[in-house]
């Protein structure tokens, strides 16, 4: 899909021809004195259009316009939030009527506000994604060409690159989450990450199984060693900085499949843990997104990649296994995985002396029920960086929030057996994890984002979300701004 961004009043962008030509009308809008600002006008004093964000007014040729179809549609405050859902209404209404449309127009009536254009591209990409990949019949997305109209494109420019691009990451995110786990093997995920280091600034390294033993990643080992698919340990490396700047790490949870292991899980809905590797394809789409915007900033990306499978082999409730670290994990739940392979992961990511380490892992069941699908949990032991991603993901609508690590929550971890256990009880689930996690995070400032519950959508809507792709773009484009001035200052 291609997207290009214009200087029109809705007036211009009316005198264009296209499918359907679709205009946010915020609350308040003045309508100039052309023809077609005139019919919007009549329609809003009429109380035909209202502008509430999401209500509708179709046309059919109007006179005053060359699209097919207008759709014209409130916005409200015009906030991102009131955009999406005016886009997601307008695009919804459109969908019903053939022909399909190929060649969108999406007009700001007003100036935009701060985070409306970006909030328009990407609800117009989320909502006409088709996955086509293991269909026979591949009909993927009709929607060819989408032009942005604003009064002045200028005043938009950064914004709508930064939008296209995180399209970019997030498509290729829900891709791979999309794939079965028979398509998306760790070796799959491997060869994906390969694929991006064609990039000039992107670099990829893949270790397999002896590598991976030679490094004493006992944690990550003992949950692929139920699995014919041999682990992967991918590393990806985008360098927009000089070498000298310390990198921000970021690291994926690949788990390709999740049964749970010898703790098997119940079967209802157990095909949904293929997405239990949405970690990792945030991970891919943030590298593609940055391949498309180029920042100065350093990346390194971190993929610990395996299935859990019940098998004669497979690593068993007690088992108790050493980690990277030297620390010893009793693994007495085989379903609590994500968190073996992080470790090891989180351990490795020490050699890079990173500025931040942030993992990003569709983690535990219990974060789903403290907060659904609306937000992922934020666990952080550095309060400025748990502030710069609550930022990041609330202008890139991508929200999260923060929960809390008070030791107290680690009682539970306690193991007669090894210097931890794998799993605490019940209570407070999504918290024990991090806690289990923080252990192995004293060397740098870290961040972990469960996104076991935004990652993907159940029922008739199954599918990825891309999330928390724009979350994390705009974190990293974000420091770009900060880091100039913090160095001047030093320099000063
Ligand atoms: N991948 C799951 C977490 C999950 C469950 C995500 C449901 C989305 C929906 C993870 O590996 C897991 O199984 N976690 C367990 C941990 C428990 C055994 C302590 C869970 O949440 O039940
Ligand atoms: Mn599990
Ligand atoms: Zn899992």
């Amino acid at each position: 899909m291609n997207f290009e961004l214009k200087s029109l009043e809705p007036a211009g962008a009316a005198a264009q021809p296209c499918d359907a030509l679709v205009v946010l009308v915020p609350a308040g809008y003045k309508p100039g004195k052309d023809a077609f600002s005139a019919l919007v006008a009549q329609a809003l004093k009429a109380g035909d259009l209202e502008t509430k964000a999401g209500k509708l007014l179709a046309l059919y040729r109007p006179a005053q316009a060359k699209g097919t179809r207008v759709m014209l549609v409130g916005v409200g405050d015009g906030s991102p939030r009131e955009v999406r859902l005016a886009v997601n209404a307008a695009l919804g209404a459109l969908r019903s009527g053939t022909p399909a449309l190929k060649k969108l127009l999406l007009s700001f009536a007003g100036t935009p506000l701060a985070g409306a254009v970006r909030a328009a591209v990407q609800t117009v990409a989320d909502n006409s994604y088709v996955y086509t990949t293991t269909k026979s019949k591949a009909e993927g997305r009709s929607l060819a060409r989408v032009t942005v109209a604003v009064a002045q494109a200028a005043g938009c420019k950064d914004e709508f690159a930064r939008a296209t691009a995180a399209v970019a990451g997030i498509e290729l995110a829900k891709e791979w989450a999309n794939r079965p786990a028979n398509h998306a093997t760790p070796t799959h995920l491997a060869e994906a990450a390969r694929a991006l280091a064609r990039h000039p600034k992107i670099s990829c390294q893949v270790l397999g199984p002896r590598e991976v033993a030679k490094l004493k990643m006992g944690a990550f080992m003992a949950v692929a060693q139920g699995s014919e698919q041999p682990l992967r340990f991918i590393v990806l490396q985008y360098q927009g900085a000089p070498k000298a700047q310390a990198p921000t790490v970021l690291v994926g949870k690949g788990i390709s499949f999740d049964t749970g292991g010898i703790s098997i899980k119940p079967a209802a809905e157990m095909d949904e843990m293929k997405f239990d590797m949405s970690g990792a394809a945030s991970v891919l789409g943030v590298f593609r997104a940055l391949g498309e915007l180029k920042p100065a900033v350093n990346v390194v990306g971190l993929i610990p990649s395996c299935e859990n499978m019940p098998d004669g082999r497979a690593v068993k409730p007690g088992d108790v296994v050493t980690s990277m670290s030297g620390q010893t994990i009793e693994i007495l739940n085989t379903d609590a995985e994500g968190r073996l392979v992080l470790c090891d992961a989180l351990s490795y990511a020490e050699r890079y002396q990173p500025q931040a380490v942030v993992d990003i892992a569709t983690l535990t069941g219990a974060c789903v029920i403290a907060l659904g699908g609306v937000r992922s949990g934020l666990f952080s032991t550095s309060d400025e960086l748990a502030h710069q991603l609550h930022q990041a993901g609330d202008a890139a609508q991508d929200l999260c929030w923060r929960m809390p690590l008070d030791e107290d929550y680690a009682e539970g971890l306690k193991s007669n057996f090894a210097d931890v256990g794998n799993v605490a009880g019940r209570a407070g689930g999504a918290i024990t994890a991090a806690k289990f996690l923080q252990r192995f995070t004293a060397k740098f400032p870290w961040a972990h984002l469960d996104i076991a519950g935004t990652a993907w959508k159940s029922g008739a809507a199954k599918g990825a979300t891309g999330r928390p792709v724009g979350l994390l773009l705009e974190y990293l484009v974000a420091q770009q701004a900060q880091r100039p001035a913090a160095q001047r200052a030093r320099k000063a």
